[in-house]
């Protein structure tokens, strides 16, 4: 045998090597995940609790009827730990799927929340174990995963937490993606020439956390899907009051059936004003322009009655989570800001 076809023995037989991935049962323990955790001096003003980590694989799971992804089934490692900012007396807890070594596609994906919290539990995560990436998510440092926002935004004495704010707002995702893409570098024993590509998945509250990522820092990921992105809070909260107010103040409710005709009166007027009627109003500019919201007035509605029934999808739920909207008939009314006196 020469030289070199001995070399190429070599070779190959290292290469297999290299292909034979470890399993995720031997690499998913709580040991190996507390070799791969960022160094200390990562990231300036944090401290990892080395203590706090948990792994385990999690197998055989199966989902299905997501928004977010494919029917699919897969096996994980299910990974957590905490960390502090330095100085201040807080814990942030971060939880991570990660793929088995041979599934591993050198991607991570950040997910982030709805409503006002900043996760999405377990239902965001599967998304990445789905597309060969590591998933994480983050508390925000709020107390755990099913903490909101809103649960934490006021201290003892009634005054803003900055923190929690700041944290709520953007930082707590980056350095969720900060340590979480550098946790997956050393899980995976990546080089590092070898790019690790990175993303962000999130709608409503979730979108607005990854527009904060993409306005602040630039090389955070390289793709980003941020559905109905809930920015501008201030303005948002107070349109999210605006019409109650409006109906109290003018001492009307309208049935849902009244409100569900001015809704489709208006996207039959105004949807083709974007040039394209496909149900969607894209141009509210020029419906405010030229509809005639008066134009309404005195038109019929009528709706059936329905039922809406609560628990278990597929029934069996009990009749104390049903509820029964009866038959509403009506016309439109000329109920409008400033005409209560003129109407009463
Ligand atoms: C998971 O699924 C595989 C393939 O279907 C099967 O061989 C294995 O026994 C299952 N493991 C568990 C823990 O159910
Ligand atoms: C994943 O780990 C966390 C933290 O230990 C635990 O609370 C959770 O129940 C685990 N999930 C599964 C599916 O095992
Ligand atoms: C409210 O509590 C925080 C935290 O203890 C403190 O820093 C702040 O000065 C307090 N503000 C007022 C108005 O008492
Ligand atoms: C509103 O439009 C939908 C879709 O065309 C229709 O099913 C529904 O009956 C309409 N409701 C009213 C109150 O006009
Ligand atoms: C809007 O419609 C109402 C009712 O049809 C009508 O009285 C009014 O003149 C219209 N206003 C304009 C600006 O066309």
């Amino acid at each position: 045998m020469t030289h070199t076809s001995q070399s190429l023995l070599a070779l190959a037989a290292s290469a297999a090597y290299v292909a034979a991935a470890p399993s995720l049962e031997s690499v998913c323990t709580p040991a190996y995940m507390r070799d791969a955790l960022p160094a200390d001096d990562f990231y300036d003003g944090i401290t990892l609790d080395t203590t706090s980590v948990t792994a385990s694989p999690v197998t055989n799971v199966s989902v299905m009827n997501s928004v977010d992804y494919p029917d699919s089934e897969f096996d994980y490692c299910n990974v957590s730990f905490t960390y502090t900012h330095n100085g201040r007396n807080d814990q942030v807890y971060l939880a991570l799927w990660l793929l088995s070594p041979d599934n591993f596609q050198s991607r991570y994906l950040s997910t982030g929340g709805g409503g006002y919290a900043i996760n999405s539990g377990s239902s965001t995560l599967p998304s990445g174990i789905i597309n060969g990436a590591v998933s994480g998510e983050t508390d925000g440092g709020f107390g755990g995963l099913s903490v909101s926002f809103n649960d934490v935004t006021l201290l003892a004495n009634g005054t803003v937490d900055w923190q929690n704010v700041f944290m709520f707002g953007y930082q707590a995702q980056h350095e969720l993606a900060t340590l979480s893409k550098q946790l997956t570098r050393q899980f995976y024993n990546m080089i590092d020439s070898t790019k690790l590509y990175s993303y962000y998945q999130g709608c409503s509250e979730g979108g607005r956390e990854g527009w904060s990522q993409i306005q602040r820092y630039e090389n955070e990921f390289d793709g980003v899907i941020t559905g109905a992105p809930a920015l501008r809070w201030a303005h948002q909260q107070v349109q999210h009051l605006y019409s109650n107010l409006v109906e109290q103040t003018l001492d009307y409710y309208p049935p849902p059936c009244e409100l569900t005709k001015i809704m489709n009166e208006t996207i039959t007027a105004c949807d083709p004003l974007d040039g394209k009627t496909d149900g969607v109003i894209a141009r509210s500019d020029l419906c405010q322009l030229q509809f005639n919201l008066s134009s309404i007035v005195g038109k019929s509605y009528s709706c059936a009655a329905s039922s809406s029934m609560g628990g278990a999808p597929g029934g069996g739920s009990s009749s104390s989570s049903s509820s029964t909207t009866p038959a509403q008939n009506g016309t439109v009314s000329a109920k409008r800001r400033g005409s209560r006196q003129a109407d009463h």
